[in-house]
This record gives structure tokens, C-alpha cells and sequence, in this order.
């Protein structure tokens, strides 16, 4: 391996499309997406027009958190496939310019994971320093932190007499990053990855991976049983030297590229892991859009967002990146998520048009674009009736927190559900209207949703006005003009309440984007500046009219123009 730094930056310029592999094609009838299904699909996904595959974990794991609880990170899970079949999808990948990335979960292993059976054994174990044991204090937890998925972060082990911390389900241990053998380990690990020609990582809870020392207690909010654990755990002390150490030991040999995900992370501490110049990360996703519609218990709200929100936690991503050299990684949804179309859009009378608008806000802005799959074609979100029917641990432990800690109604709880549970995102890929929408000959893991008869791949590529071929021409206009890649942005008409508009400039052009959020039609006034210069219309969701003096814009609902404008000679 040479020691010079390979890295390129193809990935500023690609847009990266998220396969949950357990629900996203069912090869062999047992009800379970899996590799081959994948392979089969390739061609769906090439003729979509992306760059890169992102796949949530493949590997060995007792799936409590379906595949974040890992026991052996050299495995392929056996649901999924082979090592073989894992092969085959990547040269098939490549063979078609498709660069596959995976995801690094090494905050926290399953506690399966033979390093956790030997930590536990006894404290005189070497493999005890690889997690992270505190004695009890005064005969309790050693502080406040509660779990991501409720309850406490810590749990008492009898045979050592201490309490080990787990930020997640406590089948998910927390790895000790202070020790240097574990991120020796972990380095191994991602070497065994990219030697095998993979290109890139999705590193989960990256930004957690160093904990204060002191472990502080956190504040109690969202009206939680225990305290906040972000304080003490997220973007922590040692946290840019590990991921410094992280980058020259292994990443900076390869060229690939980097998205952490950065839950609790504000963008001027997002500019510290993506600026290019300090060498950590690509990119992270960061959660600020995700909050805004969080409300008295958290996530699980029926609160809706506000524009004017979006705009401002937008507008500060696209500005703070700019300025300080970073890159911005840009979603909508992901395998954690609501579907946008139901949490953004309006997936009744206006899903096609609300899906392409939305489609359209994100993919002009600066950084890289994630599809989640199915958003290409605007699947919705499902509403079952009972909880027996959700499998996501996080929903189950919500429900039981609602019923017996806040004693919340079953309709409210049900209803927060339906809008904001992570299995919205996970039902299976609707390939066709056929039976469990074409995905798999078997039963399903998880339900389909019921709407597959009206919304499916195969009647989509069948319709030129379909929400995937609006996606296809958003990735081909990002291809095709630089300026969507490397323009300055600058919010346009920041305070009109239905419309986001923004511009992205260089020396000689202009793109004006203006996004609609009302459910009526509406006339848009195009500010002063910008009327002036003459513009061509790249792309709409509507049949776009203009009044004759071509300063006014008439919108459908949810309709959405993008115009390149001349500026320069
Ligand atoms: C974030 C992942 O996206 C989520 O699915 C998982 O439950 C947690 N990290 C824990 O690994």
C-alpha cells in the first residue's frame, strides 16, 4: 500500500441510493430481502441513474436491532447470503459503474459478539477494556443516562459486579474507544472491507464513539424517565482524534468515501469532521430537519413542521458547510425515518406532485443526494392497527413507555406511530401490484403496505410522469450541470410562507429553484434581481405557465421550477 493519499472527491458530485437489504428484494421465498435479490434489481437501480449503493448492515447479527447488534462484523448474515454472494454483488455493482458502500457500526457490538462473552466473563479478562464498566455508585447506576431505546443505558452484570453502558438496546454494548486495541480492531475490520474493493463507509452513531470521562448526568427532557446522555457522549473529547487516526491509518490509503451519521451535532461541529482540510469525514448526516417536528415526548409527536423552520435549518447547513469547507450530505428519509412524502408532502390528493417538489428542493442544493429506497417511487407511510404487526424495537419500546410510564391514550399512541415509526420506512419495496407487491414468494417479515396495487415500481417505469423518471432527470440534471455540484447558495424570499426558493451561483449562472408547499395554486412573484435575466426552464412538476411579462410565476400546489439563469458573458 503506498503511503500517498488516495482520495478523491467523486462523491461530491454522486448521488447515493440506500438499500435496506431485508426489505428490498426476496430472492429465495423465505421472506426476507437478500443479496441476490439485490443483484437482480441492479438494473432497476442503474437505470435510476445513481452513483453509489449504500447497504444497512449485512452482517452476522441476532437482528434485535435488525442487524445493528453485530456478533461477527467478517460475516455475511445468513438470511442475507454468502460471502460469495456479497462478491458477486460488488464486481456485478462495478461492472455497471455502481460503487457499493456499507455500513461501519462500531460504536457499540451485539452482545453476542465473542469480545462482549469474554468482557463479561470477569474483570481480569483482557477483553473486559474493550467495553466500557463502571462500578455501581452507591449501589445504583453510575449516573443518569437513559437508552436511545428507553430505560437505562447501563446494566448490571452479577458475575463482575458493575455496570456496563449501552446507548442503545442493552444487547448493544458500547465499544471502549479509549482502549487503542479496540480501534486497532476496528481498523482491521474496515481494512478486511475495502481490500475486498468496497468503496466506503456509512459509520453509524460516528460522533458518540468518545465519552466524557467523568460521565456526567444528563438533563432530564422530553419528559423522559432518565437524563440525556448527549452531553457526555456526543461529539466528546477525543472524538476528532480518533477519527483522525481513523482517516490516516486506514481511509487515507483507499479512495473512498466517508458519511458519518452525527445524531445531536450542530453544523459548526459538522464543519470540524467535514472540512477537508482536518481529514476525518466526507460528510455527515446530520438530525436538525428530523427535530422539527419533535414535540412533548420527542419524536413520537403528531406535531407537523413548519416551513419557516426548514428553511432556517436548511439555509444554516447549506451556509456553514460553504464557508468552513465542509460538505453537506442531503436526505429526506432513511431506514430511521417517516416516509417524507406522508412527514413533508401530503401522500393523499398530492403524493406525485409532493414527492417530485420535494425531490426537487433537496437534489439542487449543495452535497451529496440519498435516495432512500422507495422514495423514487413516493411510497407512503403505513398505518397498521396493531402493534403485534410493527417489528422496529424502538416502536415496541415507545408503545410500552407511552401505556405504562405516561399513560397516553391508545389512538394518540397509535397515531404517533403511524407517522413516526421507523417500520414506515422498512415495509418492503413495492415492486409490482402482484402478490406482497412482487417482493417476495414467501410472507413477508414485515407487512406490505397496502397501497402497492396503486403505488409500484413496474406501474411507474410503465408512466413517463412517474415519480421515479421526475428522480431519474433530478440525478441527470446533477450529472450534467456543474454548477448544481459546485454553486454558492443563498435563500431567496426568506420569509414567504408557502414558497422555498434559493439560488446557486457561480461566475456566469444562476439555477432558481422555488418550491411550493401550499395545497392551492399559487402566483409567485419572481423577486426584482432576478427577473432581469433570461432564463430557461430546466425543470418542473406541473405544465409550467408564466404570465406574459415572464415575472410571474403560477405554481400548482406543490409545484416546483428549477430556471438556469444567464448572469455572466
Ligand atoms: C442508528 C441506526 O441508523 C439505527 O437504525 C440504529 O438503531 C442505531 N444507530 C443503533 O445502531
Amino acid at each position: 500500500m503506498s503511503k500517498m493519499n488516495k482520495r478523491k472527491d467523486w462523491w461530491k458530485k454522486s448521488v447515493v441510493y440506500q438499500i435496506y437489504p431485508k426489505s428490498f428484494n426476496d430472492s429465495n421465498g423465505d421472506g426476507i430481502g437478500d443479496i441476490q435479490g439485490i443483484i437482480e434489481k441492479l438494473p432497476y437501480i442503474k437505470k435510476l441513474g445513481v452513483d453509489v449503493i449504500w447497504l444497512n448492515p449485512i452482517y452476522k447479527s441476532p437482528y434485535v436491532d435488525n442487524g445493528y447488534d453485530i456478533s461477527d462484523y467478517k460475516m455475511i448474515h445468513e438470511d442475507l447470503g454468502t460471502m460469495r454472494d456479497f462478491e458477486e454483488l460488488l464486481s456485478e455493482a462495478h461492472k455497471l459503474g455502481l460503487k457499493i458502500i456499507l455500513d461501519l457500526v462500531v460504536n457499540h457490538t451485539s452482545s453476542e459478539h465473542p469480545w462482549f462473552k469474554k468482557s463479561r466473563s470477569s474483570r481480569k479478562d483482557p477483553y473486559h477494556k474493550y467495553y466500557i464498566w463502571k462500578d455501581p455508585v452507591d449501589g445504583h447506576e453510575p449516573n443518569n443516562w437513559g437508552s436511545s431505546f428507553g430505560g437505562s443505558a447501563w446494566e448490571y452484570v452479577e458475575d463482575v459486579g458493575q455496570y456496563y453502558l449501552h446507548l442503545f438496546a442493552k444487547q448493544q454494548p458500547d465499544l471502549n474507544w479509549e482502549n487503542p486495541k479496540v480501534r486497532e480492531e476496528v481498523y482491521n475490520i474496515m481494512r478486511f472491507w475495502l481490500d475486498k474493493g468496497i468503496d466506503g463507509f456509512r459509520m453509524d452513531v460516528i460522533n458518540l464513539i468518545s465519552k466524557r470521562p467523568d460521565y456526567p448526568d444528563g438533563p432530564v427532557i422530553q419528559n423522559k424517565e432518565y437524563g440525556s446522555y448527549y452531553a457526555g457522549a456526543a461529539n466528546g473529547p477525543r472524538v476528532h482524534e480518533f477519527l483522525q487516526e481513523m482517516n490516516r491509518e486506514v481511509l487515507s490509503h483507499y479512495d473512498v468515501m466517508t458519511v458519518g451519521e452525527a445524531p445531536h451535532t450542530s453544523a459548526d461541529e459538522a464543519a470540524l469532521y467535514t472540512d477537508e482540510r482536518r481529514k476525518e469525514l466526507d460528510m455527515v448526516f446530520h438530525f436538525d430537519h428530523m427535530h422539527l417536528d419533535y414535540g412533548k415526548y420527542g419524536k413520537f409527536s403528531d406535531r407537523r413542521f413548519k416551513l419557516a423552520d426548514l428553511k432556517t435549518v436548511m439555509t444554516r447547513w447549506q451556509k456553514v458547510m460553504e464557508v468552513h469547507h465542509g460538505w453537506n450530505s442531503l436526505y429526506w428519509s432513511n431506514h430511521d425515518q417517516a416516509r417524507p412524502v406522508s412527514r413533508f408532502g401530503n401522500d393523499t390528493d398530492y403524493r406525485v406532485q409532493s414527492a417530485k417538489m420535494l425531490g426537487t428542493l433537496l437534489h439542487f442544493m449543495q452535497g451529496t443526494p440519498y435516495i432512500f429506497e422507495g422514495e423514487e417511487l413516493g411510497m407512503t407511510n403505513v398505518a397498521f392497527d396493531n402493534i403485534a404487526d410493527y417489528n422496529d424495537i424502538e416502536t415496541h419500546n415507545i408503545y410500552h413507555e407511552f401505556k405504562t410510564v405516561h399513560h397516553l391514550d391508545e389512538d394518540y399512541i397509535m397515531k404517533t406511530i403511524h407517522l413516526k415509526s421507523r417500520d414506515n420506512a422498512r415495509t418492503p419495496m413495492q415492486w409490482s401490484d402482484k402478490e406482497n407487491a412482487g417482493f417476495s414468494a414467501g410472507t413477508p417479515w414485515l407487512k406490505v403496505n397496502p397501497n402497492y396495487h396503486e403505488i409500484n415500481a413496474a406501474s411507474e417505469l410503465s408512466d413517463p410522469d412517474s415519480v421515479f423518471y421526475y428522480y431519474q432527470k433530478l440525478i441527470r440534471l446533477r450529472h450534467n450541470y456543474e454548477i448544481v455540484t459546485t454553486g454558492s447558495y443563498q435563500i431567496v424570499d426568506e420569509k414567504n410562507p408557502d414558497i422555498y426558493a434559493y439560488t446557486r451561483s457561480d461566475e456566469k449562472q444562476k439555477l432558481l429553484v422555488v418550491c411550493s408547499f401550499s395545497e392551492s395554486p399559487i402566483t409567485y412573484k419572481i423577486p426584482e434581481s432576478l427577473r432581469v435575466l433570461p432564463r430557461e426552464l430546466l425543470l418542473s412538476n406541473d405544465a409550467a405557465s408564466e404570465t406574459e411579462d415572464s415575472t410571474t410565476l403560477r405554481l400548482a400546489p406543490y409545484g416546483a421550477r428549477v430556471y438556469l439563469c444567464k448572469t455572466g458573458a
